[in-house]
């Protein structure tokens, strides 16, 4: 058993067009190259090897594939001979398991998986209440039993089903698929809900994610990490999209099942999903592995817009190319595919525009460009996902776009952009808990939100997630932002009962606002105080002053802030209203 990141790792660190070269005749053509098809013993150039896409493919008998399935094809090597052989020849040493075939220590939990899906599929046949459900939801039987999805009933028909055909109790345990309640007795986990069954890379199934029948909480429950599952590593679909990825030349993320679901029953096979958690720098990294392009279809209202950057910004930093797709008010990809059909939505993808730019419409749309600060608020917004391009083209793309939109000149954005890169980026990772404090500014952020509309639509407006510098309240922040507070980790999910306990009390609201959101500004300008010295203590003599006068001018609007909080720090304590 090779593990899959090993065989990833071999095939990119091979040289196709070496590999093949050795018994095939190859000229360059673009960044492509040509030669004659060894398969069906062609005469002209029609064998084409794309090393941008690690593939090799034939125009005339079609016979296509990675270096891998070159060796089984032309060698009738079986695949893990064929990785070996690769992996001999790029130097990548690949441990010898127990015996090459040797049993995968995991298989128990694969098997009572796949057992537990077969199940529940049959279930799915033979329930009226889940049959009504599809249909509400516009799926016929046919199409989900072709998907694979399950029903999981009340009750603990599923234990003893899985009892009787002898799986064993820790198996299930392990496998996710039962919890042990206090009094010791087990339980299924996934109890009257609709199963979307959740595979690896090689099309196992490691997980599962039940959506409940109509309303309740949570309205979709995950299978728990595990062994064989975890979930910011994997995306959904992935097994077919990676396929779908490499023909369609782009991957169409989406924010849900349903929604991959829709687009799969459109016959769009590029479609892939995270797993009910923001997207993670690990799933940037496996789609990077299959594409160069990802198209963000999510739903087109603000906590949809919000996720869609926050995606774009991590796929960006993967040296993807990212764009946006937008939909027509109130739909999402699973309405929309569902009232318009698989036209609309390929029209949707068509129509979508660069992560960027479509950003810089959005805050001209809000009129940010119209003033001064504005402008200067727009530049804080578009600065992170300049920054997040680390593929030099898009980033000095984005450089020359954005002066140009701001009206500033490029290299002074280039500045602004560039001079540390390091420690730029630090602070859109997450910070290590231990080492940043939460600072009450923050926090009277979070108790404001807390205290409902129309101050949680106010914070989450006037201030970024990347602001928070304390983790646990940069989570709460997001969670709140995007009004999904079941999906905080455990440690998110008691700062934020606590904070929920604590209130606002006494304070008043729009002081507590204007001093924070003051706060959080002063702190951005000491950040780029701080920096802009750094850079002076690097600049050559001759920058210096140049330098110099910019970090004055920074340190003037950050003193500018100083008087304001002082007057409303006296109103508040002399108990005017806010001004
Ligand atoms: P439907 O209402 O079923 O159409 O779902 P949706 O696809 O419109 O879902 P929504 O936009 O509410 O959420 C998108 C995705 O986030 C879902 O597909 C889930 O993966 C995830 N999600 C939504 N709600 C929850 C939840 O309560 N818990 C968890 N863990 N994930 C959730
Ligand atoms: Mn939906």
């Amino acid at each position: 058993m090779i593990p899959d990141d090993v065989i990833e790792q071999v095939r990119d660190a091979a040289d196709i067009v070496g590999i093949i070269g050795e018994t095939v005749e190859l000229k360059r053509t673009g960044t492509d190259f040509r030669g004659r098809c060894p398969f069906h013993g062609g005469t002209h150039r029609n064998f084409a090897v794309i090393p941008k896409k690690g593939m090799f493919y034939c125009f005339v008998c079609h016979e296509a594939g990675d270096i891998y399935t070159f060796f089984m094809k032309r060698l009738g090597m079986d695949y893990p001979t064929a990785v070996r052989e690769v992996a001999r020849r790029v130097g990548i040493t690949i441990p010898e398991r127990t015996g090459p075939t040797g049993p995968d220590p995991h298989e128990p939990l694969f098997a009572a998986l796949a057992t537990a899906a077969d199940w529940f599929a049959r279930q799915l046949r033979e329930n009226t209440e889940a049959m009504k459900y599809l249909e509400s939801r516009h799926v016929t039987m046919e199409q989900a039993q072709v998907q694979g999805l399950g029903f999981a009933p009340r009750g603990a028909a599923f234990l003893d089903a899985m009892k009787g055909l002898g799986l064993r109790e820790e198996v299930l345990l392990e496998a996710g698929l039962i919890v042990k309640r206090e009094d010791g007795s087990k339980i299924p986990r996934f109890r009257g809900r609709l199963l979307f069954p959740i595979h690896d890379l090689r099309s196992r199934i490691v997980a599962f994610s039940g959506r409940i029948l109509g309303e309740g909480e949570p309205k979709y429950l995950n299978s728990p990490e595990t062994p064989v599952f975890h979930k910011g590593q994997l995306l959904y679909n992935l097994h077919v999209a990676k396929h779908g990825m490499r023909k369609a030349e782009r991957a169409i993320l989406v924010e849900g099942q349903f929604d991959v679901l829709r687009l799969t029953l459109a016959g769009f096979e590029e479609v892939v999903a995270p797993l009910g958690t923001g997207l993670t720098e690990e799933q940037a990294a496996l789609l990077q592995r299959h594409t160069a392009h990802v198209i963000l279809l999510y739903d087109s209202d603000e906590p949809g817009l919000r996720a869609t950057f926050r995606a774009g910004d991590v796929l960006l930093r993967h040296k993807l190319r990212v764009s946006v797709a937008s939909l027509p008010e109130g739909e999402d990809p699973d309405t929309l595919g569902q009232n318009k059909g698989a036209a609309a939505l390929e029209q949707a993808l068509k129509d979508s525009v660069d992560v960027l730019e479509r950003k810089i419409q959005i805050l001209e749309r809000k009129g940010f460009f119209g003033s001064l600060p504005g402008r200067r608020r727009a530049l804080d917004r578009l600065l992170p996902t300049i920054r997040a391009a680390a593929d030099p083209i898009t980033r000095d793309l984005y450089i020359s776009r954005v002066a140009e939109v701001a009206g500033i000149r490029k290299d002074v954005l280039q500045r602004e952009v560039d001079p540390k890169e390091q420690t730029l980026t630090v602070p859109y990772r997450p910070l290590p808990s231990l080492t940043v404090l939460p600072s009450s500014a923050e926090k009277s952020l979070l108790l404001l939100m807390l205290a409902g509309e129309p101050w949680r639509a106010r914070v989450a407006e006037a201030v970024d997630a990347e602001e928070f510098e304390f983790p646990v309240y940069r989570a709460v922040f997001e969670a709140l932002a995007d009004d999904a507070p079941d999906r905080l980790d455990e440690t998110a999910a008691r700062a934020y009962e606590a904070l929920q306990a604590e209130g606002l009390g006494s304070e008043q609201p729009d002081l507590l606002f204007e001093r924070a959101v003051n706060r959080l500004e002063a702190r951005r300008l000491d950040r780029e105080i701080a920096r802009k010295q750094e850079e002076i203590d690097l600049a050559p003599e001759k920058e210096k002053a140049r330098l110099t006068v910019e970090k004055q001018a920074l340190a003037n609007e950050r003193n500018a802030k100083r008087p304001t909080w002082k007057i409303i720090e006296h109103a508040r304590r002399k108990g005017a209203p806010g001004s």
